[in-house]
């Protein structure tokens, strides 16, 4: 058996320059002059040359031979170690944190935590990364705690050899945060997240008044025939709820437009009508 190669253990995958320039006038052209960047497993150096001269570019690599040729092209300075644990006063506080990366998951994940450390309210980290890190809901939904997120495919060709869907993504550390490019993944944890009774329902029901008619319907029945809306609401909320689930405007929309079947008796309470109740 060989030993694995660099390119194996530390994922030397390295950018092509022209991408690199792409990048950084794609999505970091806000950077103003003067402003902090940091470039955390900078490789040979494709980003830290990609960065106009007029920014403050700090590059990070564990690989003191291409820490070595960075420094050289780039003219930047470059710490040799794991961007993991450089201290924070060493990198400074930041305005944007680029690159690409190790693959890993795991590594990934620390890369952001350790990037939400140092960059600036309203600061923004940007990195190329395999699609399958933002696959599920669950794992954008812990990078969401954190950021902002804005995602758009690259072609995986960049890098000759390598066969995995890849993605440019922006993180932005911001009090608001949003989802932009990741349609029914807030949806997704949320149904997640509701009682199990109704799991099947919402995904196997077919029914052409709606996924949410049946649900409501059976709920009502469990609840002696009338209930408000919160009654409603804890009983298909299994989890944490969040602020507002997209589901609760699902139900009111079912029981206000079936009014055949669920009878208004007060603001925001509702009967089954005795048809449907049998
Ligand atoms: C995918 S390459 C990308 C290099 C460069 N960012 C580019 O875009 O060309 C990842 C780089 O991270 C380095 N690396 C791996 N783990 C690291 C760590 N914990 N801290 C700093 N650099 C690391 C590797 O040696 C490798 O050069």
């Amino acid at each position: 058996m060989t030993a694995p190669t660099l390119q194996q253990t530390l994922h030397q995958w390295f950018t092509p320059a022209w991408a690199a320039e792409g990048i950084v006038e794609e999505a970091f052209g806000w950077l103003q002059p003067g402003d902090r960047v940091a470039e955390p497993s900078c490789g040979d150096g494709a980003f830290l040359c990609a960065l106009p001269d007029s920014l403050d570019v700090v590059g990070v690599e564990i690989d003191p031979v291409q820490a070595d040729r960075a420094r050289r092209a780039s003219g930047r300075h470059v710490i040799v170690g794991d961007f993991l644990e450089v201290s924070v006063e060493e990198l400074g506080r930041v305005q944007a944190v680029i690159g690409n990366p190790p693959f890993q998951s795991e590594t990934v994940a620390a890369f952001l935590r350790k990037s939400h450390e140092i960059l600036e309210e309203g600061g923004q980290a940007g990195f190329i990364l395999p699609a399958y890190i933002l696959q599920t809901s669950s794992s954008v939904e812990r990078f969401h705690s954190l950021f902002s997120i804005r995602q758009s495919m690259i072609p995986r060709n960049l890098f000759p050899g390598l066969s995995l869907p890849l993605c440019f993504v922006t993180f932005t550390k911001e009090r608001q945060r949003r989802l932009h490019g990741f349609m029914l993944y807030r949806e997704a944890q949320e149904i997640a997240a509701i009682d199990r009774r109704w799991k099947q329902k919402v995904a196997a029901g077919r029914d052409s008044r709606g996924v949410w008619f049946p649900v409501v319907r059976e709920i009502l029945r469990a609840l002696g025939g009338c209930a408000d809306l919160e009654q409603i609401y804890g009983s298909i909320q299994a989890m944490r709820p969040t602020a507002n689930p997209h589901w609760r405007a699902k139900v009111r929309q079912v029981l206000q437009r079936h009014a055949s079947a669920f009878e208004r008796t007060a603001p925001g309470q509702y009967q089954l009508r005795e048809a449907v109740a049998a």
